[in-house]
């Protein structure tokens, strides 16, 4: 029989933390889509950015607030009125809203602030009820509370609490406590702050030192009810708790960690998709519960050892994940009920209209490629989320001449906002040329900081999928894409990324219109 006590929630902050990392910046449309499928899978709380950011990041708050159906939508915002009054007016449109403030309680973070200890104290009080008076649910950090004095962490809690605060989430912000530590924080606060029993205590850890999930379960099991990730273990530096590791540790174990959550894990590996695609940050083969090679078995022993018992050396099912059990599925003769068919099972309901289009790249693919593996479907339905009729930028044409004796060289056709162009270009290879056709058709000055290829399947004729990230102005443009030959998937992804750049400049314009007109 479970009590509440027994549930764990889950918060997510992929959009806020995970975002946050060095080169994962998503698009609006891209949040929008992770956040429907957060709140479908069961996520009790999405913290969907930090609004006073930017305007980019405002309007996707307010509009993943005004989606959610279930999921409590929260926004972050540092110690001030002004953070917390955009926070609110971003978060206030879903059905149910949380203001996230925090200030950085540890000796380090108060020399930056220039606050002394009853300072710091008097800030919280103030900035908790002020949040608590536009919302009654406040959630508090102190950043860097892991390295903050106990007796001044017992104080800094205690006012919050009194000021308001719904929940108190403990980050161990730089990635530097271990296990036991960690639980020993939790029941400390819990004993000796008054009124922590009227409250939920979080953990938030960072995985500088790889120790981010036995971290956090090891707060739950001191008391902690809601676990704080990402989805890949996205974030800053080496990134926050895995959202899939935490959810699976306590599915596997709970023979040991008796608490529940509320996910649906067989939509994990399709999240883990999505946030890869759009982040541009592959997983690594090797990852816990979402890596490639997670659930494959190599060695002849364990291959042995799983076709007489699958339990031999697999601790969780590829089902429970979301993994079909079968990886060859199609050809060229497939139709389009097969197709909506295994894309559902793969996790992707799709529309009359959006089916026509995938089954038309389908088909282009079977006739390419002869088998056609679930992970190419995967590829196929990323492609589909990357690029669009509308886009800016579209390659028409591409042919490159290849040689030993080269410069390699490149004919290119483009539609540049509707209207056919075309070029030929030199370069140091094929992908080079193409690139330096690219630049020629559509000028500009963002640096390429990242192109990366990978193979979806085995074989030569094996889909590539490419990464490319732009940098311009401070921000970052990620485009991906994927096709059996290697420099069209790098045009289309690096085109892709340019299209992200091109809408943002647009919007970035319309912003400034605004201003001047208002
Ligand atoms: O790591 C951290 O301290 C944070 C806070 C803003 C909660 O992300
Ligand atoms: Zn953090």
């Amino acid at each position: 029989m479970t009590t509440e006590q027994d549930r764990v929630l889950i918060f997510d902050t992929t959009l806020r933390d995970g975002e946050q990392s060095p080169g994962a910046t998503m698009s609006h449309e891209e949040k929008l889509e992770i956040a429907q499928l957060l709140d479908e899978m069961g996520v009790d709380i999405i913290e969907a950015g930090f609004p006073i950011a930017s305007e980019g990041d405002f309007e996707a708050v307010r509009a993943i607030a005004e989606q959610a159906k279930n999921a409590v939508i929260c926004g972050l915002a540092r110690a001030s009125t002004t953070d917390i009054d955009r926070c609110w007016e971003a978060v206030k449109h879903a059905r149910r809203p949380r203001i996230h403030t925090f200030i950085g309680t540890s000796p380090l973070h108060r020399d930056i602030t220039a606050l002394d200890q009853a300072g710091m104290i008097e800030r919280i009080q103030a900035t908790v009820a002020h949040a608590r008076n536009l919302c009654d649910n406040v959630q508090w950090s102190p950043m860097d509370a892991t390295r903050t004095e106990h007796d001044y962490l017992c104080r800094v809690v205690e006012t919050a609490i009194k000021a308001g605060a719904t929940t108190i989430n403990i980050p161990d912000t730089v990635g530097y406590t271990a296990p036991r530590e960690s639980a020993e924080l939790i029941a400390m606060l819990r004993e000796r702050v008054p009124g922590a029993d009227t409250i939920t205590f979080a953990t938030h850890c960072h995985n500088d030192l790889g120790m981010a999930t036995a971290n956090s379960l090891a707060a739950v099991e001191a008391g902690a009810r809601q676990i704080e990730c990402t989805i890949n273990g996205l974030g800053e530096r080496a990134g926050n708790t895995a959202l899939e590791e935490v959810v699976m540790a306590l599915k596997v174990r709970n023979d040991i960690m008796p608490w529940r959550t509320g996910i649906d894990t067989t939509k994990i590996m399709q999240i883990s998709r999505l946030v890869a695609a759009v982040s541009g940050f592959p997983v690594q083969y090797n990852k816990a519960v979402v890596g490639k090679n997670a659930f494959a078995h190599e060695s002849g022993i364990h291959q042995d050892g799983m076709l007489k018992n699958a339990q031999t050396f697999e601790i969780m099912r590829p089902e429970d994940v979301g993994l079909a059990s079968t990886s060859l599925v199609m050809g060229k003769h497939s139709g389009r009920a097969a197709l909506r068919a295994k894309l559902s099972e793969l996790g992707y309901e799709l529309g009359d209209n959006q089916l026509k289009d995938v089954f038309v790249r389908f088909k282009a693919l079977a006739d390419r490629k002869k088998e056609v593996y679930d992970e190419d479907l995967i590829a196929l339905m990323q492609e589909s989320v990357a690029g669009g009729e509308d886009d800016h930028l579209q390659l028409k044409r591409l042919r490159v001449v290849c040689g030993t004796d080269g410069p390699q060289e490149a004919e290119l056709t483009l539609a540049v906002g509707g209207e056919e162009k075309s070029i030929d270009a030199t370069g140091d290879g094929p992908v080079d040329a193409t690139f330096n056709a690219i630049m020629m058709l559509y000028p500009h000055d963002a640096l390429l900081e990242l192109y990366q290829v990978h193979a979806v399947t085995e074989g030569t004729d094996a889909q590539a999928t490419v990464s490319v990230r732009l940098a311009r102005d401070g921000r970052v443009y990620t485009g991906q894409s994927s096709d059996t030959d290697t420099v069209v998937a790098s045009a289309k992804a690096y085109l892709n990324a340019l299209n992200k750049l091109h809408l943002f400049a647009g919007r970035a314009d319309n912003a400034a219109l605004m201003q001047s007109a208002g």
